[in-house]
């Protein structure tokens, strides 16, 4: 089989990461790049050995590309998304989808009638450590209980949100929201949707200072709850998942992802308060250490699948960070 040829739309800061997946990816090549700031295409071109184009249509037009990662600000994505479904090219969008659900529902439309398909980076979805304590959590009866926190100190680029980046909770700590709906998921391959939503809202004085709490019911009859400040001490990522007799804690702050679990066997040690597990997890069944969204999503295009964070999937979580954000108060209908 040839190796998929993949193109970058925009080299800014996150590109880095895309380049480094594909890069450790053999069944795909970078073959070029897109990028309006000359200073940036120069360097982009330099450091990977690969033609950059400021106009990204003529890349399009030219390269014959299998899949694009469209790495701009949520402000640009739709028209760059939209140019390459009716190419019928595969495309790989950054979050948040747009700057509205309304944007990702117009993508999620145009991949409906594309030959192509789509994947969000819902990134959090394809940690292996993610995937493998969702594993154990299905094999206790399921995911009962979830919960994340996405903390971070007040962005030096505060002043993108408005016009490039939708609020925070929309366009950042939407990874740990989608993570809740993805703990609570049904099975292996599915989000959870939610039903019910009571988001309390504390914004403080200065801008973008956002502060949201929420308690979630899914359809899966799961609860989650996420709390999410931003303008506090520092940048944390936690989140944790609860089955029956099995809870699981995990770390996502950093690069090393730290995951702390217990279990307990009250049938068979019935005065046993639970303890902790100290086997590794097993990160082989799925996918294995280095498994990630361009594998899932490589996977997807050769065996004819949808991705897991599709765009119609990414639409609910829109929507549910909306919802978040505007203090919604009961039943949500998705
Ligand atoms: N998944 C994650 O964990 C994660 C982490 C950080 C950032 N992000 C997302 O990545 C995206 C990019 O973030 P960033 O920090 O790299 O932003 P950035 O502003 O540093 O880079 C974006 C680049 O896109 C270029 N660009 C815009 N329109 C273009 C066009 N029409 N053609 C070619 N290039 C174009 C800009 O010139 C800029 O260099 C954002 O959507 C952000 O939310 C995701």
């Amino acid at each position: 089989m040839d190796d998929l040829r993949v193109g970058v739309i925009g080299c800014g800061r996150h590109a880095r990461s895309h380049f480094e997946m594909i890069a450790a990816e053999p069944r795909v090549r970078l073959v070029a790049i897109a990028e309006l700031d000359d200073g940036r295409r120069a360097e982009a071109e330099q450091h990977l050995s690969v033609p950059g184009y400021s106009d990204y249509r003529r890349m399009l037009d030219e390269q014959d590309l299998d899949i694009v990662h469209v790495v701009t600000m949520p402000a640009h994505l739709k028209a760059i998304v939209l140019d390459c479904l009716e190419r019928d090219i595969n495309v790989s969008v950054e979050k948040s989808p747009g700057m509205d659900s309304t944007e990702t529902q117009d993508m999620a439309d145009a991949e409906a009638t594309s030959g192509a398909r789509a994947i969000v980076s819902l990134n959090r979805r394809y940690l292996p450590e993610v995937l493998a304590v969702r594993r154990l959590a299905r094999e206790h009866g399921g995911t009962v209980n979830c919960g994340a926190i996405y903390n971070k100190a007040l962005s030096a680029t505060s002043e993108r949100f408005d016009s490039l980046l939708p609020p925070p909770i929309i366009s950042d700590a939407i990874h740990h929201v989608d993570l809740l709906r993805w703990f609570a998921g049904p099975s292996e391959d599915r989000a959870s949707v939610p039903t019910e939503v009571y988001s309390v809202v504390a914004d403080g004085p200065r801008p973008v200072e956002h502060r949201q709490n929420a308690v979630i019911r899914f359809d899966t009859g799961a609860i989650g709850s996420i709390e999410s400040q931003y303008g506090v001490g520092g940048r944390i990522q936690r989140a944790e998942i609860h089955a029956q007799d099995f809870s699981a804690y995990l770390d996502l702050t950093k690069r090393e992802k730290k995951v702390e679990m217990y279990r307990s066997t009250p049938d068979i040690q019935p005065r046993m308060v639970g303890a902790q597990i100290d086997e590794p997890l097993d990160l082989d069944a799925v996918g294995g250490a280095g498994f990630n969204e361009v594998k899932h999503f490589v996977d997807c295009i050769l065996e004819d699948r949808t991705p897991w964070s599709n765009l119609k999937d990414a639409v609910i979580t829109m929507k549910l960070c909306e919802a978040i954000r505007s203090g919604h108060k009961g039943t949500l209908d998705l």
